[in-house]
């Protein structure tokens, strides 16, 4: 698209945003123009917890969330009074794929003892099932608070995120078989070779990726915290092993850094560089725009391709451990920590 017709696309977004008195919620993968559109109109961007917690206390009577299905539904379950709408709801994560809720159920049924801690990127019906859900800014701090109480775990559904939970806290979890395509494609031989070309470079990891890689992490934590590390730590080159549309806020608030994306290939890997979430990028500025037409011409039904529902008996019940996350993370102030 030439600039002309970007910036008039901009242009008719932003009063779309105010005539249907919408507000745009977008994370950290999903491409620079939303991110900036999400800034530019009110709206916001940021990690999962953040725009969890921004939907809630956002007035906006239509909330757009730009990201994948489990944002948008976290949303509709803390803000039930509002309409929530995605660009596409086709946009799923391989996480929330991974745990179907009958199986994960049996699962839980099967330990009656334990307490179920489950990742945010899951769907409303396992948050439903669980105690807890919490997201990769808040893991560690949950569950090392837990194992205070002596409780023993069942952790779900993302495999690498719960041992590099289990190495940081020393619990003893039951660990359910998920993985997020996106992050298990790091290599950390990859990374290495990488290192001895850019000497200087720290290297940052999402939790998501495997333990080979965290082992020679400089640091680990959800994207916001990537985003404050690159920022106080004086290295001036990055590894990065995480999706590379956080690249777009790093470049433009550290421009004197350099970040490099971490590699995928190797001969164990299925692609040479897929540091890419195929569902994140489902989100574009024309299919924002193809719903913001629809909401302004007033959908008084259900718009079975944008709008985010959710049971009403489900939500109700996935708001209670979604609440504990967000009263733990007051009580905590949690924002941005992670390991290094
Ligand atoms: P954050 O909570 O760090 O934003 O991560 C969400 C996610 O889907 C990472 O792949
Ligand atoms: Fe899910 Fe991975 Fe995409 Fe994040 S990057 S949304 S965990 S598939």
């Amino acid at each position: 698209m030439d600039s002309t017709k970007a910036k008039n696309l901009l242009s008719r977004l932003k009063s779309l945003f105010l005539e249907t008195d919408s507000c745009l919620i977008a994370h950290y993968y999903t491409e620079g123009t939303i991110q900036d559109l999400a800034e530019a109109s009110g709206g916001f961007v940021g990690d999962s917890l953040e725009m969890a917690r921004f939907g809630r206390d956002c007035d906006a009577s239509n909330l757009i969330v730009a990201g994948v299905r489990f944002m948008g539904e976290t949303a509709k379950i803390l803000s039930p009074n509002k309409r929530v709408f995605m660009p596409t709801l086709e946009a799923t994560c391989s996480l929330d794929l991974a745990c179907p809720i009958i199986e994960f159920s049996e699962f839980c049924d099967q330990h009656p003892d334990h307490t179920v801690v489950v990742y945010a990127n899951t769907s409303a019906a396992v948050k439903a099932r669980a105690d807890w859900v919490v997201t990769s800014s808040i893991a560690v701090e949950v569950i090392e608070h837990l194992v205070s109480q002596g409780q023993k775990i069942i952790w779900a559904p993302d495999k690498h995120l719960g041992r590099y939970i289990e190495k940081c806290t020393g619990a003893e979890m039951l660990i359910w078989d998920g993985a997020c395509i996106v992050h298990e494609e790091f290599k950390a031989a990859g990374v290495r070779d990488m290192q001895a070309v850019y000497q200087d470079a720290a290297v940052l990891a999402h939790p998501e990726s495997p333990a080979s890689v965290l082992a020679i992490a400089d640091f680990v934590g959800s994207t916001t915290q990537i985003i404050t590390a690159a920022k106080t730590m004086t290295n001036r080159q990055f590894i990065v092993a995480t999706d590379f549309g956080i690249f777009h806020k790093l470049n433009r608030i550290l421009p004197e850094k350099e970040f490099i994306v971490a590699p995928t290939a190797g001969n164990d890997a299925t692609c040479r560089s897929c540091a890419s979430c195929p569902w994140m990028r489902m989100n574009s500025l024309e299919t924002l725009e193809m719903l913001l037409v629809k909401l302004a011409g007033r959908v008084a039904s259900r718009d079975s391709n944008h709008e985010i529902e959710v049971n009403e008996i489900v939500s109700e019940r996935a708001m209670l451990p979604l609440q504990r996350m967000l009263n733990f993370a007051a009580r905590n102030a949690i924002s941005v920590k992670g390991k290094a």
